[in-house]
């Protein structure tokens, strides 16, 4: 359907722009989304490029500063961020009050959350002032994740390593070893087709947030909750559930053939913006081959290339990144309530900047709805009701 046919009218009122598909709400100079050549580029870089060529360090600097880092930049970036890894004794007894049954998106949205407590934040001060909490939150959300995910395990948290990459500490924090080069790298390549993507729903609530001048922590945490939900970001979990419930690839034609009849939302399947297929999958799908390869296991792959499959022929939708993204990480030996959080700690970066562009040139963002309540009416006194 055409997006402009998309906008319905309410009874003679004015046109509603259900889930604002199609509108252009404002500018950004960070990424392009383009659905009619299913590219994505970060300030002009294809990401794929991007992912061939580079860390995912660089790619952080870049979507920080708009450009690629010299040598000397990257060197200075790196030691910034890894000298700010570690949390305080007060943040790690905050994590270990959690619930152990509690979703690590929310102790993760939780324990960002109070990380805005540690100082006196006030939104729309010095872009020197939020560049900094934007390093710190860089810095200190894999170990926020890795501490909680020690913990509900009822294990010792591992502190974090200045001489490994954002990515290998990482593992190293979780997994108490340094990851193999191979997970080190595909995990580092998710990292980098998940850190931006123009103005999707956790990074326009972001900005929202921003553009009433409050903090980069209420910003951050706002997009954490909006990220969590399975037509966002929580759809890499619920790939892995729905690969986990089909089992064995000789299932897999039977099984997804039964989900289209029964009209079943098929998760990993489908964009807002790609019509014809999303540029970050043949990428994410190759480190799903490299890694099936290196573990000996290629059932995850076969399941989803079945699924792939079925779902473009009979559907014409096509895979969107969660739908390598999560068996991939189920390979690198992540828990499936893991993966969501992994997302934010690459898309930390991306909704930094989009703060930062916000505040820069800002207008509150408030639109307008069509009231369909009761017509106005007298108030009667509780005595009289
Ligand atoms: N499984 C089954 N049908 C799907 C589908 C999916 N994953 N994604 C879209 N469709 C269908 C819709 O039901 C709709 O059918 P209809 O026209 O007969 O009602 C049609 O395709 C068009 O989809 P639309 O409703 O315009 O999509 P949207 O832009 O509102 O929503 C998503 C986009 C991503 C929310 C949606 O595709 C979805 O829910 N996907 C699964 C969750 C997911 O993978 N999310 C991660 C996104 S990166």
């Amino acid at each position: 359907m055409a997006e402009a046919a998309r906008a319905t009218r309410a009874k003679a009122g004015p046109a509603i722009h259900k889930g604002l598909v199609g509108l252009v709400v404002d500018n950004s100079a960070i990424s392009r989304v383009n659905p009619e050549t299913n590219s994505l580029t970060y300030y002009g870089y294809p990401v794929q490029d991007l992912a061939r060529h580079c860390t995912f360090e660089e790619v952080a600097y870049l979507l920080a500063n708009g450009e690629l880092p010299s040598r000397a930049q990257l060197s200075r970036f790196r030691r910034a961020e890894r000298a700010l890894r570690e949390i305080d004794r007060d943040h790690v007894g905050v994590i270990a009050r959690f619930s152990r049954a509690a979703h690590p998106m929310d102790t993760l949205r939780t324990a960002v959350s109070y990380l805005g407590t540690r100082e006196v934040a006030w939104g729309g001060e010095k872009p020197a002032t939020d560049k900094r909490r934007a390093m710190a939150l860089l810095a200190k959300i894999p170990t926020v994740m890795a501490t909680d995910y020690r913990f509900r395990d009822a294990k010792r948290r591992i502190r974090p390593r200045d001489d490994l990459s954002f990515s290998e500490n990482f593992c190293y924090m979780c997994f108490g070893r340094k990851p193999a080069p191979e997970v080190a790298r595909a995990l580092d390549t998710s990292l980098i087709l998940y850190a931006e993507h123009g103005f999707n729903a956790s990074t326009f609530a972001a900005r929202v947030v921003a553009s009433t001048l409050s903090d980069i922590y209420s910003a951050v945490t706002a997009a954490i909750g909006a990220l969590k939900g399975p037509l966002h970001g929580g759809a890499n979990e619920a790939v892995m559930h729905m690969l986990g419930e089909i089992g064995t690839p000789a299932r897999a034609e039977a099984w997804i053939r039964g989900a289209i009849e029964r009209k079943r939302l098929i998760m990993g399947f489908g964009h807002r913006v790609y019509r014809t297929g999303d540029s970050r999958v043949p990428t994410m799908n190759k480190c799903l081959e490299d890694l099936s390869a290196w573990k000996g296991d290629d059932r995850w792959l076969r399941i989803t290339q079945t699924l792939a499959r079925v779902v473009i022929a009979e559907k014409g939708i096509h895979p969107n990144l969660d739908f390598p993204s999560g068996p991939a990480y189920d390979l690198m030996g992540f828990d499936i309530d893991l993966f969501t959080p992994i997302f934010v700690m690459s898309r930390i970066t991306g909704w930094s900047a989009h703060y930062l562009e916000q505040i820069a040139d800002n207008r509150l963002i408030r639109p307008l709805s069509a009231y369909t309540g009761p017509p106005q009416r007298k108030v009667r006194p509780l005595a009289r009701r």
